[in-house]
């Protein structure tokens, strides 16, 4: 039974390299599995052994194929726990840790449609505007989507989107207009949205950051996607761009990947929130 799997998602992601040119090699079996039941069904190919046939035939639905595995689902405040312990405990932290004029630097890799990178400016801008020390806030966020990156610039959301959103962040961040809501201009001119492949081998950070050390990564719900040596890799490469004091966020789904590399540990189990270890 297995080998069945393997066999029609290795043929799928023959076909798809072979005959429509696109790799999709680096996905998780599993995750590939799954689309792939859903778009037979969708398509009426009759059994899940004669998709990669129609998918070799068909160029239209390679593209359905590949645009199923891009999900850009986000929330606001997504993972409350995760958030509640940043607002109280690390952020906080982070803060008292900075010197007067000091910067906090985010990154929020993967991040969709904007929704965690002004989840985290929120808090922040609540957090250093309220208190008594001057800290500047510069939070980054990357993807490889320009459709969701051109939504995360324009910060317009309709009202079932920010239902996380607390009545007082959506009075003091947003605009209401008839069923949508526009983030604030000074909370969007925090965030530095731009294209960045976390696969990319050849750099270790978002080159508008110039340089990581990011006090706080988020590598949230995306992970799962990947096959295990590609997760490796991401996360080599964001817990290289972290400060030594920096944190890093995954889904909480996300947690068992993140528990299997031994330079990190979990800070606040069971939110899926983790430190480099001091040796
Ligand atoms: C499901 S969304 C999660 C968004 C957000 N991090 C969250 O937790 O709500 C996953 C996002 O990761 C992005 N992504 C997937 N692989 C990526 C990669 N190799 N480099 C950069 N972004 C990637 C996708 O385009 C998508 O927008």
């Amino acid at each position: 039974m297995v080998g069945e799997k393997n066999t029609e998602v290795n043929e799928i992601i023959r076909v798809m390299n072979q005959i429509h040119g696109i790799d999709i090699s680096m996905y998780d079996e599993s995750f590939l599995l799954k689309s792939l039941r859903k778009r037979w069904i969708a398509t009426g190919v009759k059994t899940a052994a004669a998709y990669p046939r129609y998918l070799e035939e068909n160029s239209t639905e390679a593209a359905g194929f590949y645009n199923s595995l891009n999900i850009n689902y986000s929330e606001f405040f997504r993972n409350p726990l995760t958030f509640a312990l940043l607002e109280q405990w690390i952020l906080p932290k982070l803060i008292s840790q900075k010197a007067v004029g000091g910067e906090i630097r985010v990154w929020s890799a993967g991040c969709s449609s904007g929704q965690e990178a002004y989840s985290i400016a929120m808090l922040l801008d609540k957090l250093t505007t309220s208190g008594a020390k001057p800290i500047r806030v510069r939070i980054f966020a990357t993807d490889t989507s320009q459709s969701a990156l051109a939504l995360a610039r324009d910060g317009v959301y309709d009202k079932n989107t920010v239902q996380n959103v607390r009545l007082k962040e959506l009075h003091n961040y947003f605009t209401a207009k008839g069923d949508t809501y526009t983030i604030a201009s000074r909370l969007r001119e925090r965030v530095n949205f731009s294209t960045y492949d976390l696969l990319d081998q050849s750099s270790a950070n978002p080159p508008e950051s110039i340089y990581g050390d990011f006090d706080i990564v988020f590598c949230s719900n995306l992970l799962f996607y990947y096959k295990p040596d590609i997760r490796h890799s991401i996360l080599q490469k964001v817990q290289h761009s972290m400060s030594g004091m920096g944190y890093l966020v995954t889904g909480e789904a996300e947690r068992a990947f993140v528990e299997k590399i031994d330079r990190l540990q979990l800070v606040a189990p069971p939110a899926a929130i983790f430190q480099i270890k001091k040796m």
